[in-house]
């Protein structure tokens, strides 16, 4: 079966069963300061899963794209990936887990649907603890319906527990589901940590909201959250043991294969099939990434999205490919993928420049790379017998340069130098609790806590977008969001550096908005009424599907998921602290409401 088969038995089976079907949420989140990516379906559903009522009802189903980088070292084994889809489906306040299993029994086994033979699944439950009791109700439900107790593993809180970014807000026990893909029968009992036990399917069941001091409090609302690998499981239908071996990638691999004049992967070198797939995986996450209006930077998303590319161009040299060849590849992607993403033939030409752009820029930096390695050896005197690079410098010019340290090892290798591995290692782990930290620090005030502060430059934001518009003009679009308790930032497509007297402008404009004490009311309407009404704002819910409208007065009308203060009159002050480049064509302003 094919992955495009897969997603519409799913959807089809959970239509069957009540289900409304949403449209998969951009890769950025809007206006959720806790994460740089749609890391999960539920995450453009918090709201709705701590109570707020969904405009589509309480039983919601979709396949939504997702980024995790989390796992990135792990990808181009047979199963991680930085991007994939997730199927979904959710009961907000509805069913709960024995329907939950029920359902994932019925699509996982039922020979209408996915057929999977019962002597191949095992599943998980969570074992209990101090904060929350063993899932008895989760494992009877899956005895009933057959699946034997030496296919049930008790699993602890750090493998059987959910929620988003593991802080605080809607959390709850899991069920994970895995499938038999060694060969031969499977081992009688069950383990979760035998690789060929691949993990394809997870309900959770969200029945706590874990506080800020760390409590877990009973939700209201009891929800069911699920998500189920795309690509692991049409590897799976189609009997393939890597998620790299289906129609989603091969064209990728036929891309490479005629850009290096030879088969690849060719199955005869593991170390080179690996670099081959962590192209093919990083360049699609780049093209998904892109076709959501991200160019590479120097910070957030867009770094991540440089990252990407250069690790891309650097693995594609392990395989004999050093010329231009990434749009290539997102010609490959866009083909592949536009039928079911229209978004990424919308965009084609752009990824393509970007791409373009982006490799030719590092090329020039691996240049001046190579330069700075030059130096590095120049300055040890030819008398030295043990000449070694530095761990320091050795990360020095991966971070800087993107040079992976194997490239640095081969090109001290030339020249007669070792590197200090453990001092690499060393500077590179405390770089990464450095990221760490900065990721935790990111997470406090998130769009799950709704703070005040945060609401009120959530409207100020809305303020502000109208009166860049008002000055720019209309071609000013947002492009990201990111509000704290602090501050709010925001990112917008304009083409240059705003003047001071334009930055004058707009603040005046949203302190006079703030001066009128203007209601915010909200309205539950169509896309195509909201725009019609003039409405601006990211239109990410499908035609037809009601969104929700926010005015302030009649000055500003934006589609938006919300929350927002009651009234102006309580923003205070607004400043602008900061106009500034974002990436290409996307500038940014962090302002403050004092
Ligand atoms: N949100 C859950 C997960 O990502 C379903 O595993």
């Amino acid at each position: 079966m094919k992955a495009s088969e897969l997603r519409s038995k799913y959807i089809e089976f959970f239509r069957s069963k009540g289900h409304a079907v949403i449209k998969s949420a951009p890769l950025v989140p809007e206006n959720d300061p806790t994460v740089l990516f749609t890391t999960a379906g539920m995450h453009p559903l918090v709201p709705f899963l701590l109570g707020e009522p969904h405009p589509l009802g309480r039983r919601l189903a979709n396949f939504q794209k997702c980024i995790r980088t989390g796992d990135i070292d792990e990808v181009g084994d047979p199963v991680h990936l930085t991007f994939f889809e997730m199927l979904g489906n959710w009961s907000l306040g509805d069913y709960f887990k024995k329907e939950a299993i029920e359902f994932s029994f019925e699509f996982l086994t039922s020979k209408q649907w996915l057929g999977l033979p019962l002597d191949r699944l095992a599943v998980t439950v969570f074992e209990g603890d101090s904060d929350a009791p063993f899932d008895s109700d989760a494992m009877e439900s899956w005895l009933r319906l057959g699946i034997p107790e030496n296919r049930i593993a008790r699993r602890p809180k750090k493998d059987n527990w959910w929620g988003p970014a593991g802080e605080c807000g809607p959390c709850g026990p899991d069920t994970e589901m895995f499938f038999w893909t060694g060969q031969g029968e499977p081992p009688h009992v069950f383990s979760p940590d035998d690789k060929a036990w691949v993990e394809i399917w997870n309900d959770v069941f969200m029945q706590y909201n874990k506080t800020k001091d760390g409590r877990f409090l009973p939700l209201q609302q009891k929800n069911v959250d699920t998500g189920m690998g795309v690509e692991r499981v049409a590897a799976i239908l189609q009997g393939k043991s890597s998620c790299y071996d289906t129609e989603l990638f091969a064209p990728i691999f036929e891309a490479l294969s005629s850009i290096a004049g030879k088969p690849i992967p060719s199955s005869a070198d593991p170390f080179l099939d690996r670099a081959a797939r962590i192209v093919a995986d990083h360049l699609r996450a780049a093209v998904f990434i892109m076709a959501d209006g991200i160019a590479p930077g120097n910070v957030d998303q867009p770094y991540v999205l440089r990252r990407l590319i250069r690790r891309s161009v650097m693995q594609a040299r392990k395989l004999g490919i050093s010329g231009t060849f990434c749009a290539k590849i997102a010609d490959a992607v866009i083909a592949n993928y536009s039928d079911v993403y229209p978004e990424l033939s919308a965009k084609s030409a752009n990824i393509r420049e970007e791409m373009d752009r982006e490799e030719e820029q590092f090329h020039k930096t691996l240049d001046n790379g190579a330069r700075e390695f030059e130096k590095f050896i120049s300055r040890v005197p030819a008398h030295v017998t043990k000449k070694v690079i530095s761990g320091r410098n050795a990360f020095y010019l991966y971070e800087t340069y993107g040079f992976p340290v194997e490239l640095t090892v081969e090109m001290a290798a030339e020249k007669g130098f070792s590197v200090d591995m453990d001092g690499y290692t060393e500077a590179y782990r405390k770089h990464q609790d450095l990221s760490r930290a900065g990721a935790e620090q990111k997470f406090k005030g998130g769009l799950a806590d709704s703070s005040e502060m945060t609401v009120k430059l959530h409207t100020a934001t809305h303020l502000l977008h109208k009166a860049l518009r008002t000055v720019l003009g209309e071609h000013v679009e947002q492009k990201g969001s990111n509000i704290t308790p602090e501050r709010l930032r925001f990112d917008f497509s304009h083409p240059e550096k705003m003047t001071d007297s334009q930055l004058i402008q707009v603040q005046a404009i949203v302190n006079e908005a703030i001066a009128k004490n203007m209601p915010v009311s909200i309205e539950q309407k169509t896309v195509q009424e909201a725009l019609e009404d003039g409405a601006i704002g990211l239109f990410v819910e499908k035609y037809g599907e009601k969104v929700k409208v926010y005015s302030i007065g009649d000055f500003s009308k934006e589609i938006c998921g919300g929350p927002h203060a009651e009234n102006t009159g309580s923003l205070g002050k607004f400043r602008i602290l900061k106009e500034e480049s974002s990436s290409r064509g996307v500038r940014r302003i962090k302002a403050v409401l004092e």
